[in-house]
């Protein structure tokens, strides 16, 4: 059965970005050994606002009682729900900016975390909603970061994702790209990816971590 697949992109290096091109070897690596679709979205290219006080307002309005000015700060964040619905595994590449994610990265999940459309709480637990929906995290650094306590990526990504349902299905690190380790690297990482795709498509998708 076709797989839907939705990249988000982060990096502001647009074409010469590793992260972009990381995912996207992976996404052909997919699509070599079966079928799907694919969707990206570049935030970097559609910015999206901060999260602000009129869009959490609106949000909090029934849908009936909603004003125009509402209803289009609901619709944003609807599209953007609704493109989780429609993906079977959500790739997400995470730069890491100032030992954090991007801010483009960040505004995106201000909108698709959302109480009682994404997450709910039911007898005082967080239940998320997209329980059928895995995800690769795909970040890239300058520097050496990983399991350090300055790496505020990877532990915020694998708190956020998994709140509102999605599973982690792994994480690929590409660092020191700012030193003469950048090759062995990014090489590393891309065979990761290799390896991944091969797993995921044997699996039908169902490829849970180790
Ligand atoms: C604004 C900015 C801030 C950065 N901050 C860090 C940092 O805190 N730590 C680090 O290791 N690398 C840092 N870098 C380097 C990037 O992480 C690295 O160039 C990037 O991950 C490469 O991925 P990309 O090619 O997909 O953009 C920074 C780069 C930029 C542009």
């Amino acid at each position: 059965m076709t797989k839907n697949i939705l990249v988000v992109h982060s990096s502001l290096n647009g074409w010469r970005s590793v992260s972009s091109a990381l995912a996207r070897s992976f996404v052909d690596q997919l699509a070599a050994q079966g079928a799907v679709r694919v969707k990206h979205r570049d935030l970097a290219v559609d910015m999206l606002p901060h999260l602000d006080a009129a869009a959490m307002a609106a949000w909090q309005v029934d849908s009936e009682q909603r004003d125009a000015e509402q209803q289009i700060l609901t619709d944003r964040s609807d599209r953007l729900i609704a493109e989780l619905e429609w993906a079977d595994l959500l790739v997400v590449t995470a730069p890491m900016y100032n030992f954090a994610a991007p801010s483009t990265l960040k505004a995106w999940v201000d909108q698709v975390v959302r109480a009682r459309r994404t997450f709910r709480y039911v007898d005082g637990r967080a239940v998320g909603a997209m329980q059928s929906l895995q995800s690769v995290v795909i970040t890239t650094r300058g520097g050496f970061h990983r399991d350090t306590p300055h790496d505020n990526v990877v532990p915020w990504l694998s708190t956020v994702l998994p709140f509102i349902g999605i599973e982690p299905a792994a994480t690929i690190y590409a660092e020191g790209l700012a030193t003469e380790k950048a090759g062995d690297s990014t090489q590393q990482a891309e065979s990761e990816l290799a390896d991944l795709a091969t797993q995921m498509m044997n699996g039908g998708f169902e490829y849970v971590a180790a």
